[in-house]
């Protein structure tokens, strides 16, 4: 494959970051195509702990190109100050690779304060929003009255704009949601002295990805969030304001559809979730204190303590069916050491009955009650395996078992938080052009990773 999407198969926070670094290492180019600073990708590079926001994670390696396309809602001073930090720490160099889409839409301090007043209103019924503005931005581009970068070409126009928003926000905060109005004049500057760091970075990311594709070259495209936060296919409302699946990729990249090869889910070996919404297998106590400690399960975005629950092999198969997924990476398989049993959801009960699929009204998810098959569990630390060998038998049961449940192929296993701690079993980038998932059979380490038995 040279196109590759990575997507989160879960609630986002998959650890979606780590696999796109090591996948980073083979291409070429990589790119946002949806959500803001929202997301927030871990990376353990040389011992060295990266949080990325905007930037793709294609950054922490040397002559990358880096792409934020028009799908994405940015945030100029928090883009500015992460590249900043990039920059003190050796990357990002070279201007010249990174390439922010004219067409993406800003996030300006008024969303912020809007998704932050009514998340405040809201009170018990809150979703839970990281409050970094992304609800308020994409729905100011569905009304078509949002600021793109492309408006900073000619300041004067985009001043008027950007004035002509802050009277119609501030009223709206003012009278509606009773909470503090922006300082428009402090906004207009801010916004003058950012416009000149980033104009070097703008550029026609559409037409640039297509001429890589056409190329030959190898593009990845790095989702955030994941499937079940996906403003279409999630938990609505307790979702982000973006589609998160792969089909957003062709809107949010400007590519054409058919030129994506393949996509690989990012699944977590259990499940979190932070912020509002129903999580049919979550569970509390002192087993989830631990996993949470054990896994650093608290957001990279706002510190929150994620909600910690047991894989849910049936929200996995919705995710494979919906983005046509060629394989999965498994991630955190090591926070599962020394837990005995180790469980998987297999199904629901709803209203009494038993359910193998996502129920229709996505409301009824937070009635369901996850019917579990416990497996035995491991002790032996696992972050030195790099190959299924390596794993003690149980652990190997585990992934059998739930590869064989989800009907799609093991491609990696993330057994420790450093790029080099991950069993490879089949890479992406080497594997043929957009073979469906439902076909396969092998892997690349000769182990047969189970076909799909449905
Ligand atoms: P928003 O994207 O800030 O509007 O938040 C909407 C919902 O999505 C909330 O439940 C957030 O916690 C969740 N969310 C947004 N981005 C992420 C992410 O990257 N990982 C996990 N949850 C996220």
């Amino acid at each position: 494959m040279n196109t590759l999407a990575v997507v989160g198969s879960q609630w986002g926070d998959e650890g979606k970051g780590k696999i796109v670094d090591l996948l980073a290492a083979d291409a070429d180019v990589v790119v946002r195509f949806q959500g803001g600073n929202n997301a927030a990708h871990t990376l353990v590079v040389n011992g060295e702990k990266f949080i990325l926001r905007l930037v793709p994670a294609g950054a922490l390696h040397q002559s990358k190109t880096c792409v934020i396309g028009n799908g994405t809602v940015v945030d100029p001073i928090a883009l500015l100050a992460e590249i900043d930090g990039l920059k003190r720490r050796g990357h990002l160099r070279d201007n010249s690779l990174l390439k922010l889409s004219n067409d993406a839409h800003m996030v300006m301090p008024y969303h912020r304060a809007i998704d932050r007043a009514r998340e405040d209103l809201l009170g018990k019924s809150a979703i839970g929003t990281t409050g970094f503005g992304i609800g308020p931005a994409y729905e100011d581009k569905m009304a078509r009255v949002g600021l793109r970068f492309d408006d900073l070409t000619d300041f004067n126009s985009f001043r008027e704009k950007l004035e002509r928003n802050i009277r119609d926000k501030n009223a709206y905060l003012k009278t509606i949601l009773k909470a503090k109005p922006v300082a428009g004049a402090e906004i207009v500057e801010q916004m003058r002295a950012a416009r000149g760091r980033l104009r070097r970075y703008l550029c026609d990311t559409s037409a640039f990805l297509q001429q890589a594709i056409a190329g030959g070259k190898r593009v990845l495209f790095e989702g955030a969030h994941g499937v079940m936060l996906d403003i279409d296919h999630g938990t609505y409302p307790f979702v982000t304001s973006s589609n998160c699946s792969a089909s957003a990729v062709f809107s949010g990249a400007g590519i054409a559809p058919g030129s994506l090869d393949g996509v690989l889910g990012i699944s977590k070996a259990y499940t979190t979730r932070v912020g509002s919404g129903p999580f049919p297998t979550e569970i509390s106590g002192r087993l989830a204190d631990a996993m949470r400690e054990e896994g650093s399960e608290f957001g990279s975005a706002t510190g929150r303590p994620r909600r910690i629950g047991w894989f849910d092999g049936v929200l996995t198969r919705h995710a494979i069916r919906l983005n046509g997924m060629w394989g999965i990476a498994l991630t955190k398989l090591d926070v599962l050491t020394g837990i005995d049993p180790v469980k998987i959801c297999v199904g629901y009960q709803l209203r009494g009955k038993r359910i193998d699929q996502l129920p229709p009204s996505r409301q009824m998810l937070g009635k369901v009650r996850p019917v579990y098959e416990s497996l035995p569990g491991w002790q032996e630390r696992i972050d030195h395996a790099r190959s299924l060998q390596d794993l003690p038998v149980n652990a190997r049961r585990y992934l059998e078992r739930l590869q064989e449940f989800c009907g799609v192929r093991l491609a990696m296993v993330g057994v420790g938080a450093s790029r080099e701690a991950t069993i490879i079993l089949e890479h992406p980038f080497l594997a043929l052009k957009s073979t469906p998932a439902r076909r396969l059979s092998g892997s690349r380490s000769g182990k047969v990773i189970g076909p799909p038995t449905a």
